[in-house]
């Protein structure tokens, strides 16, 4: 049994996010239908797994370039090129292992000590142990659904201190589904130059979009270095288990994130990264039919949900979550979490696990097809407070 004392006192007392509790409770019951995790139910492309298969037997399966695999970094700049006009250099580029590994670089690499990292409310669970870990300073500025969720640049400037670090801006949004608007975006990228602080766009939903807002913030001042992008192959290529990501920044910083990384993992698995290569190859292919595949399921789900007793929702604009207003219920989200899980064996998020923004809100995480859907709405309809 291993004492107390010899785990760090900063990791002693760690409340873990509901998440963490999904785990255990996908297994209480054997006819669970899980919508709790963003993981998708569909499989990678085949054509990927076969290409990286037959590069790991040519030797593909050393260390790679130390900030990289320099084909999948030039062919990154292509796509950024060819679908936004964006100009980068494969230096700006640094592979990660998905977003949560280049979140971690990059709070590490750029916070000191009490720095303030502001996040926009709901958020993506993680962020707030990322910032913690890097030593900085979790600010929090609560966006609610009678404004859409959407980002409100007066009200954020109010939060900003001379301690203020950078501000992280997840657009398409999880959970609430929410594509900020271009006015929304300039207004962010003029306040960041006029204060000095860096924007952190999480851009790992960027081709779940179902809106005709689609330039990554990024690509509105490519040469700003202000700009960081953090983008993952997870969702967009149904990739999850790859762990394949990278980021985008000003080439002092990517130069700081690989000296940390050194320490940390070295280099990407080098397999997943020449996967990335073919993913980025086929990804209008895929893209499109993600998309349409994602839109039936919003649609289906937020056609039942409007039908609803105590429920409510909003037509999603991208990711694969919908973020659903339980307040009417007079329960917490917590609570109809459990009940859920007990009375109809469908297993969600609490929208406590984002923030308190989200108090009052469940997440749906679509990752079961229309049949399945259709099946846990009709249980979920049984429960009597939404009958
Ligand atoms: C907003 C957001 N950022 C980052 C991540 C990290 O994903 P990964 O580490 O698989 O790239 C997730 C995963 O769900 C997410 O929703």
């Amino acid at each position: 049994m291993v004492k107390r004392q010899y785990i760090a006192r900063r990791h002693r007392n760690v409340t873990l996010p509901p998440l963490s509790k999904t785990d255990e409770m996908s297994r209480r019951y054997d006819d669970v239908i899980d919508l709790s995790v963003g993981d998708p139910d569909m499989a990678c492309d085949r054509e990927i797994i076969e290409q990286m298969y037959a590069d790991a037997l040519a030797g593909h399966t050393k260390y790679t370039e130390f900030q990289g695999d320099g084909e999948l970094r030039t062919a990154i700049c292509r796509a950024y090129q060819e679908d936004h006009n964006c100009l980068f250099d494969k230096d700006n580029i640094m592979i990660t292992s998905g977003g949560t590994h280049a979140m971690f670089l990059l709070m590490e690499s750029v916070l000191d000590e009490g720095d303030e990292v502001i996040v926009i409310a709901p958020f993506y669970t993680y962020y707030e142990p990322q910032i913690q870990l890097g030593r900085g300073k979790m600010v929090i500025y609560p966006t609610d659904k009678d404004n859409d969720f959407e980002l409100n640049v007066t009200d954020l400037e109010q939060l900003i201190t001379l301690k203020t670090k950078a501000v992280i801006v997840n657009t398409p949004n999880n959970p609430t589904g929410r594509v900020y608007h271009e006015s929304s975006i300039k207004q962010f990228i003029a306040l960041a130059d006029q204060h000095d602080f860096l924007i952190i766009a999480d851009d790992i939903y960027s081709a779940l979009n179902f809106t005709d807002r689609t330039t990554p913030i990024h690509c509105y001042d490519s040469t700003n270095p202000r700009i960081i992008t953090i983008y993952s192959f997870s969702k967009d290529f149904l990739m999850t288990g790859f762990r394949l990501g990278y980021v985008v920044a000003d080439r002092e910083i990517i130069k700081t994130l690989r000296n940390v990384n050194e320490a940390v993992n070295f280099t990407v698995n080098a397999m997943a990264q020449r996967a990335g290569i073919y993913a980025l190859q086929k990804r209008h292919a895929i893209w499109s039919e993600l998309a349409v595949e994602y839109k039936k399921r919003a649609d289906y789900a937020y056609h039942r949900i409007k039908q609803m007793k105590n429920m409510d929702t909003y037509k999603p604009e991208g990711t694969f979550y919908l973020f659903v207003d339980i307040r009417q219920t007079g329960l917490t989200s917590e609570e109809v979490w459990e009940m859920m899980l007990d009375q109809a064996h469908v297993l969600v998020q609490p929208g406590s696990g984002f923030g308190v923004a989200g108090e009052g809100y469940l997440r749906i995480a679509l990752t079961c097809d229309v049949e399945v859907l259709t099946e846990a709405f009709d249980r979920i309809e049984q429960m009597d407070v939404f009958r």
